[in-house]
């Protein structure tokens, strides 16, 4: 093999591995759209290509598309932050330190550009969207929050019988499985065909989005107005479900039609009262990310044990009894639809 065809490989291989899966991306972006504001819902059409017809999902993956263009290069270690001394199972740790080339600082870069009082033109601000869309997605998979080897590309496990990283399952396998067992007949040749045909039919992972939303207006529907707002105590969001699972299921059902208000308002009230130090954006995703790095510890790195099935077992079974997945994808949704709603609203 030349040494071209070496690296042709390799990019692929890093493409596929090293990014949110493109429909972890687009789930979150579908989600997103469905919480615009309808002022907002016609600047962000503006901004994104005729193609995607006004939807967010089509440009969700696009910074990964892009990453290793020369011209975007640099955007690279935007997708990730890893903290010395962060090393899960046993110890959790992320700092936000301004100025650096991260994911955190990227979050903030990009929503100030995004921001009409950054008077940047269209382009920049077009791009800005696409960027921030992306990197509020890589926020929520725990595994770009840590460094631990290499954000668990490193990490060998096995899922459904096949080789693969750590990192793959979390971008991508948990989601595809999930998507198959609502009876959706999902492959991976339907995502290829999806991403070559693109956006003209309907997001082949609806189902999966409508099933997400039912979620929020069911089981999570106390909890939906909190997670926009800018707070690093969340962790009780994923302990008190763990707990409540282990009762009946019944009981997360109670009847309840009042409305879920999903308010700026209520966004910008907990920021005064819940930040400590000045805000560089209308985004905060280094208070968002405190309890999404603990995750690390809690649940991806805890009882991983190097090249196991772990698409079976005691690892699986807390993956979905905890319905980690869905409410990460859905807090990512609300995050994104809260950030454009301030900044364009
Ligand atoms: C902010 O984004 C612009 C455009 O991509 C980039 O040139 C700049 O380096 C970024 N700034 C930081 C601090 O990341
Ligand atoms: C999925 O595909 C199988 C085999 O092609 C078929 O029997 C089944 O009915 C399909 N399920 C759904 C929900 O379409």
């Amino acid at each position: 093999m030349n040494i071209f065809c070496f690296f042709i490989i390799l990019f692929l291989f890093i493409n596929n591995v090293l990014s949110y899966g493109y429909v972890g991306h687009q789930i979150t972006a579908s989600i997103a759209q469905k919480f615009l504001l309808p002022k907002v819902r016609e600047h962000v059409r503006e901004l994104l290509p005729k193609s995607a017809n006004g939807n967010l999902y089509p440009i969700a993956a696009w910074a990964d598309r892009v990453k290793y263009q020369p011209k975007y290069r640099f955007t690279s270690r935007m997708h990730y932050v890893s903290t010395p001394r962060d090393n899960p199972p046993d110890n959790c740790l992320i700092k936000y330190r301004p100025g650096r080339v991260d994911i955190l600082n990227a979050i903030h870069n990009y929503t100030n550009r995004l921001d009409p009082k950054s008077n940047l033109d269209f382009w920049p601000r077009a791009e800005a969207l696409r960027f921030l869309v992306h990197f509020l997605g890589d926020l929520h998979q725990p595994l770009h929050l840590t460094g631990k080897r290499r954000g668990g590309t490193g990490a060998s496990a096995i899922f459904e019988g096949h080789k693969t990283s750590l990192h793959y399952i979390w971008d991508s396998r948990l989601i595809d499985k999930h998507i198959r067992e609502l009876g959706y007949n999902f492959t991976f040749s339907d995502e290829e065909n999806f991403i070559a045909n693109n956006f003209h039919d309907g997001p082949f992972f609806e189902p999966y989005v409508k099933h997400i939303v039912n979620l929020m207006k069911t089981i999570w529907k106390q909890e939906v107005t909190e997670w926009a707002v800018c707070n690093e105590e969340m962790e009780y969001i994923f302990e008190k479900e763990t707990q409540e699972l282990f009762k009946s299921d019944l009981m997360l059902f109670e009847k309840n039609n009042k409305q879920t208000h999903f308010g700026v308002n209520l966004r910008q009230k907990k920021e005064t009262y819940s930040l400590k130090k000045k805000q560089t954006s209308v985004s905060c995703p280094e208070y968002w990310a405190v309890p999404l790095n603990r995750l690390n510890c809690q649940v991806v790195w805890n009882d991983y044990v190097p090249d196991t099935e772990l698409s079976e077992g005691e690892y699986y079974e807390r993956i979905k009894r905890t319905r980690i997945i869905e409410k990460l994808l859905a807090i990512t949704g609300i995050r994104i639809a809260a950030v454009l709603n301030s900044l364009l609203g």
